[in-house]
């Protein structure tokens, strides 16, 4: 079991979003997935109450329940368990980080999204934790994309996909589906899948890692 942590303590950077439809598309590809949401603001459990489905499943809990939970999931038969956080840096994210094997940090590309992932960066470096940095809410094309990840591209932490924003990514969470159930042939489907490929790769044999708090 696999765990994948969506933080960065900008909020509405897209954490909740990609956190949803990288859950189905990793589904779709044929794993079995949890989410647990450590944010009040609800935006999966909200979202799986308006789904037709009872996959994945979704638990809210907070901090302090994280490390049993990751207990009995690792003896469980998920393969991925999903944690999505709260856009503050709070005990839930430092939580959502140790537990993690890797994190996946949503950015929009405008200069102060760019400055305000640093804590969480460094957390995550702190940490020794895998990471992902993802370019979310991007205009199709864009010299400030490019530039954004330029930097990054070397740390290969860089996906190969850029998410766009696109009205599929709304449309589909209202309506309880992942954009690669909402609209399979779409844009935005097609980036989701090609970041989950990416994702699953660079999870692939990595071990569980959790420490005690
Ligand atoms: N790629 C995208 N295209 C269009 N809208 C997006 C995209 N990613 C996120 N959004 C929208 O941006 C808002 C914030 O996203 P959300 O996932 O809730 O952020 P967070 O969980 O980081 O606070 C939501 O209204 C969501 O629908
Ligand atoms: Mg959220």
């Amino acid at each position: 079991m696999k765990a994948i942590a969506f933080v960065t303590q900008k909020g509405g950077s897209g954490k909740s979003t990609l956190c949803i439809s990288l859950a189905v598309a990793a589904q779709q590809a044929g794993q079995s997935v949890c989410i647990l949401e450590m944010d009040r603001q609800a935006t999966v459990s909200d979202w799986a109450e308006h789904r037709r489905v009872d996959t994945p499943e979704v638990a809210q809990i907070d901090a302090t329940q994280l490390d049993d939970i990751m207990t009995r999931l690792r003896a469980s038969d998920f393969d991925y368990v999903f944690i999505d956080t709260p856009g503050v840096d709070s005990p839930g994210s430092l939580a959502a980080i140790r537990a993690a094997d890797l994190c996946v940090v949503p950015c929009r590309p405008t200069p102060a999204d760019l400055r305000a992932f640093k804590p969480t960066l460094a957390a995550i470096y702190r940490l020794e934790k895998k990471f992902a940095f993802v370019l979310n809410q991007t205009p199709p094309r864009s010299y400030r994309v490019r530039d954004a990840a330029d930097g990054l591209a070397v740390l290969g932490v860089l996906p190969d996909v850029n998410v766009v924003m696109r009205n599929d990514h709304q449309d589909a969470l209202g309506l309880g589906q992942g954009v690669t159930e909402y609209n399979p042939t779409g844009m935005a489907a097609q980036e989701i899948r090609g970041l989950w490929s990416w994702i699953a790769k660079r999870t692939q044999g990595v071990a569980t890692n959790v420490k005690a708090a």
